[in-house]
């Protein structure tokens, strides 16, 4: 492991040298005066005074060695249909995209908010908002329209680009109808609202004044020509929500010199993707993985990136590895869950294909077990790498790392720290560091590398309390994840210590949950927890407090249900909702989550001395019975 230390040693202990050298890896308009100014911890500017655009290194920069290779390859198996761009036609896409964004009044500095399926047009405007200095913020299409008005109203946008609809396992999901019911709550709709119409929905509404066809402003600016805005490094790139320990989706906001610096040294240290090869990423734009590896990066690194509307399962199970070797895919990035549905299916569906183009399988978005772990591995006779991070940090934490050294996996461990990251496990209440074997808090001394988030959006306050406050008189960064390392240095992921679970490698905070079940007329209070799931990682489970006396319960859970869809979506619907008339609470009054997880889950409550009606408790033990 000599090479890996010492290549993460000296990110450490000389992290403007290493991230100088790493700078290189982009194109610089302008060169930067200086690598890290961190005057005001805990924000951290990295490249300083430089100059740069996302969009030019991931396109124009290579036009001239690889303008005929294909850059993005669309496959729909929902709507059966597959599109090819090369790099020059990526590049004409992005240009006409820019130039019709600009004739709807964008700026530089402007927000877009891009609220659409996984269709080509999605990357054309996120590269166009790039190119042209406007700030995108993608939201994921399963929220539903209250979520999707909590971020409009939080990131003030000029522009929303959609499509009529989009398609999951084979249903139609109406995104425009959905857009204009948020924009009916929204505080601060945009003035236009761009349509890309795929013919999905016969009966979609236009609203006169407001909402402009993609096709019909494409006609007028055919053949645009729109030249890269140069932005110093910090400026902002995007925004992305994410789920925490409060209702309020926080903006994760990104910025542009270490963004591209740090996808670009991922590609070469972490991912071992080269220019010229392919890159699959299995999952969706409107989260993290799907900005980082499937549009930026590996467009960075000069790659074949593959666009994949689908689930894994239909036409059949095969559809995956049929990709892989048709597009000869030599980077694949997936998460547990998927892995854990493909489980279930007859394995003959892998062995069917020529899977020889495939160097590695990266895995990452929740623990992954080691029984599937084990499965994956000797299923695809590959390395299948568990890589960890977050939305906040938008590249891998810790993961093995075959760019620099290939050092052997342990089964369920995401391996080590990545280079940039001075990661520590500290003791929960004491802020101490554990020891090997024992359990911490994962934690990382700032600064954070390039490309980490840069303030939440709007909210330096919320950020520095956010995440650097957990540990009195201690300026940490903590990620709310139980970790241990072992005696040679692994590190294994327990899980988050707060109130954020993961359905699915979807990331939802029980408070957003709570609020949406508090949303139904006839509840009056209600908690939320994750509870272990054999495919999702974890589901939500409700109990809830009714304000009259319940007599139907299936028919309000029924409802419930319903409620929950319509504000956040159907990914956080409750697996069930169970009726008590009381919850179980400190004195202090705070919900004892982990209590009900535990009980939910079959385990020991834990500490109980806090409790302030023991019956509650019991009601909650009944309900689960
Ligand atoms: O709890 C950790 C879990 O997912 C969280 C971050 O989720 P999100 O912001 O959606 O970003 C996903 C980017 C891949 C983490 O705080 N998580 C992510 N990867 C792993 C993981 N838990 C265990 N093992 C992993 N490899």
């Amino acid at each position: 492991m000599t090479a890996y230390r010492e290549f993460h040693r000296r990110s450490i202990a000389d992290r403007e040298g290493f991230w100088d050298e790493q700078a290189r890896l982009v194109h610089w308009q302008k060169p930067f005066s200086k690598v890290l100014d961190y005057s005001r911890p805990p924000f951290a500017k990295w490249f300083v005074g430089g100059q740069t655009n996302l969009c030019y290194n991931a396109i124009d920069r290579h036009l001239e060695a690889r303008g005929d290779q294909k850059a993005l390859v669309w496959i729909s198996t929902e709507v059966d249909a597959q599109k090819t761009f090369t790099y020059r036609e990526l590049h004409a896409e992005v240009q006409r995209a820019a130039a019709m964004m600009q004739a709807l009044g964008v700026k530089q500095g402007d927000r877009v908010v891009i609220y659409m399926p996984m269709i080509p047009e999605a990357a054309f405007a996120i590269l166009a908002c790039a190119r042209i200095g406007a700030v995108h913020s993608v939201v994921f299409g399963g929220f539903a329209a209250a979520s999707l008005a909590a971020r409009i109203d939080d990131a003030k946008p000029k522009l929303m680009i959609t499509a009529d609809g989009g398609s999951r396992m084979g249903k139609v999901v109406l995104y425009k109808s959905l857009v204009d019911e948020a924009l009916r709550v929204a505080r601060h709709p945009p003035e236009k609202v761009l349509i890309f119409r795929r013919g999905l929905d016969a009966n979609m509404a236009s609203v006169a004044g407001r909402d402009v066809e993609w096709r019909d402003l494409a006609q007028k600016h055919a053949g645009a020509q729109v030249p890269c805005a140069w932005l110093e490094s910090n400026e902002s790139s995007y925004i992305l929500y994410t789920s925490g320990t409060t209702g309020h989706p926080k903006g994760v906001q990104r910025d542009v010199g270490g963004h591209a610096v740090a996808l670009a040294a991922s590609m070469k240290h972490l991912y071992c993707g080269e220019a010229g090869e392919t890159m699959f990423t299995t999952s969706d734009i409107g989260w993290v993985v799907g900005h980082s590896y499937i549009i930026y990066a590996p467009l960075i690194a000069g790659m074949t990136t593959i666009m994949y509307e689908g689930v894994p399962v239909r036409p059949d199970a095969g559809i995956w590895w049929k990709i892989v070797q048709d597009h000869k895919v030599a980077v694949m990035f997936s998460a547990p869950t998927a892995i854990r549905v493909l489980k279930k299916q007859d394995p003959a569906y892998m062995k069917k294909y020529d899977l020889s183009s495939l160097k590695h399988l990266f895995l990452a978005g929740e623990p992954l077990d080691e029984p599937t772990h084990v499965w994956i591995t000797e299923s695809l006779g590959r390395l299948v790498i568990d890589h960890y991070w977050q939305t906040e940090t938008g590249w891998p934490l810790l993961s093995a790392h075959p760019g620099v050294e290939k050092t052997p996996l342990k089964m369920g461990s995401p391996s080590f720290p990545c280079y940039g990251y001075d990661v520590r496990l500290l003791h929960e209440t004491t802020g101490k560091e554990v020891a090997d074997g024992e359990k911490g808090v994962v934690a990382i001394k700032p600064p954070l590398p390039p490309g980490c988030m840069a303030t939440v959006w709007g909210d330096d306050a919320r950020f520095v309390e956010t995440y650097f406050r957990s540990f009195p008189g201690q300026l940490v960064y903590t990620t709310f994840d139980w970790g241990i390392r072992d005696k040679d240095g692994y590190y294994f992921i327990l899980g988050r210590t707060d109130d954020v679970i993961n359905v699915a490698g979807h990331r939802l905070g029980t408070r957003e949950i709570e609020e949406a079940v508090n949303m139904h007329p006839n509840i009056a209070e209600c908690a939320v927890v994750g509870v272990a799931d054999p495919v999702k990682g974890q589901m939500p489970l409700a109990f809830a407090v009714a304000k009259t006396h319940v007599e139907d319960q299936k028919k309000l859970e029924k409802e419930v249900m319903e409620t929950v869809d319509k504000q956040l979506g159907a990914i956080a619907r409750p697996r069930a909702v169970h009726f008590v008339t009381l919850l179980p609470k400190t004195r202090s009054g705070k919900t004892l989550r982990r209590s009900i997880q535990a009980l939910a889950e079959g385990r020991d409550p834990g500490d109980l001395t806090t409790i302030e009606d023991p019956g509650a408790l019991q009601q909650i033990k009944d309900a689960l019975r």
